[in-house]
């Protein structure tokens, strides 16, 4: 079988590493605020080129304490993509306020600055662009109108670690930035995490009293927070990790330039663009597949090969999202690329055979559309 991933190689490769981190922090017996998460935050700050990051529980939790630290509440409106995880939009929720959809560029899967523009309006109060599948999204226009509109930017990085535009990291970029360590993102934990990144201090101040109960000073509560700590034993494991990060883009990045190379040439499939001067983490390598998407995953399942969609439903159709009234049609874009996108197996330890594995599989599924040569 061809797994999606298979997180099981890279803990092998590592298995030394980890496993005396682990005993490491066992021996020392400290596991809530210890020395590893001050340092693997000190790491990440800069690794991305920030001044500050705050350990958290999960990415959700990131998305929503920067939400909770800008003061974003009832009656304002925030500005997103329709196209991305669940937690993009549900936080947005969470903290009181209304989610504003704005269409994404079809080239790309990202937002597209002229829709956000369109959605902005005298309630708007931040914008959260997601950087999809470990693809940067086009922050400088969104930076630009954000400057416009006195908006404050939420960079939604859970699947773009090590992403950069112009040398500068996803992170780095807005006003602040939300990490994921869920397990199959491209740093991944041994259970759930996630991070803040910002280089205002107010902000990662503010956020790090609402990680611990809202108190600044511990027993002392200001205000209502909760427990939203990145545990001692993850930020160990992630610290090796890291360690490892960049060889492991590197990697993702010669398993996509493979499928490219191998893949362009079929008419009834999509290649999507990256844009100049960006770097791509390929969090996930994303192909459209025009006309019967499901029928290609079936027959790659039938070859023992696993794919996945993300996402199959755009986040305005969703039920959790029904009394904001979108309709089916209301984002032409993001709702063909919900039927059409399909996600091949990738992660560093993927072999070139497989690769080829699974492009053969795509061939035959396809064969009778191969474009003509050149
Ligand atoms: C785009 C996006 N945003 C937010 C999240 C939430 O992260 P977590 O699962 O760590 O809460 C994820 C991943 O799960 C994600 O892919």
């Amino acid at each position: 079988m061809i797994p999606a991933l298979d997180l099981t190689r890279q803990y092998q490769a590592i298995a030394p590493e980890v496993d005396a981190a682990i005993a490491r922090v066992l021996a020392a017996g400290v596991f809530i605020n210890g020395p590893n998460v001050a340092a693997f935050e000190d790491e990440i700050a800069r690794y991305v080129g920030t001044r500050y990051a705050v350990g958290l529980n999960s990415g959700t939790d990131a998305l929503h304490l920067a939400l909770r630290a800008l003061d974003v509440g009832p009656g304002d409106e925030v500005v997103t993509t329709p196209f991305s995880f669940a937690a993009t939009s549900e936080v947005i929720g969470i903290v009181g306020a209304t989610p504003v959809f704005a269409d994404i560029d079809p080239a790309t899967f990202n937002l597209d600055p002229a829709a956000v523009e369109a959605a902005i309006g005298p309630r708007t109060r931040a914008i959260i662009p997601v950087h999809l599948y470990g693809r940067p999204a086009p922050m400088d226009a969104i930076k630009a109108l954000a400057r416009r509109h006195h908006l404050a930017v939420v960079e939604d990085c859970a699947q773009s670690i090590g992403a950069s535009i112009d040398g500068r990291r996803t992170g780095s970029l807005g006003t602040v930035g939300a990490f994921s360590f869920y397990p199959s993102k491209n740093l991944g934990a041994y259970g759930d995490g996630g991070m803040i990144v910002t280089d205002d201090r107010d902000l990662a101040e503010r956020i790090r009293r609402l990680r611990a109960h809202g108190a600044g000073v511990k027993y002392h509560h200001d205000e209502l927070g909760l427990n939203s700590r990145l545990d001692e034993m993850q930020a160990a494991i992630l610290r090796v990790k890291l360690r490892h990060l960049e060889a492991w883009i590197e990697q993702r990045g010669a398993i996509a330039a493979r499928y490219t190379d191998a893949l362009a040439s079929l008419r009834r499939l999509v290649l999507t663009e990256v844009p100049p001067a960006t770097r791509h983490v390929y969090h996930q390598f994303t192909i459209r597949v025009l006309l019967d998407r499901d029928r290609l995953s079936q027959s790659l399942r039938e070859r023992d090969i696993q794919t996945a969609i993300y996402y199959p439903v755009p986040l305005h159709l969703q039920p959790v999202h029904a009394a904001l009234g979108y309709r089916p049609g209301a984002f032409e874009h993001a709702e063909c690329a919900a039927n059409e996108v399909l996600s091949l197996p990738i992660f560093p330890e993927l072999r070139d055979d497989e690769v080829d594995t699974v492009v053969a599989g795509i061939r035959e599924t396809l064969g009778a559309n191969l474009a003509p040569a050149p």
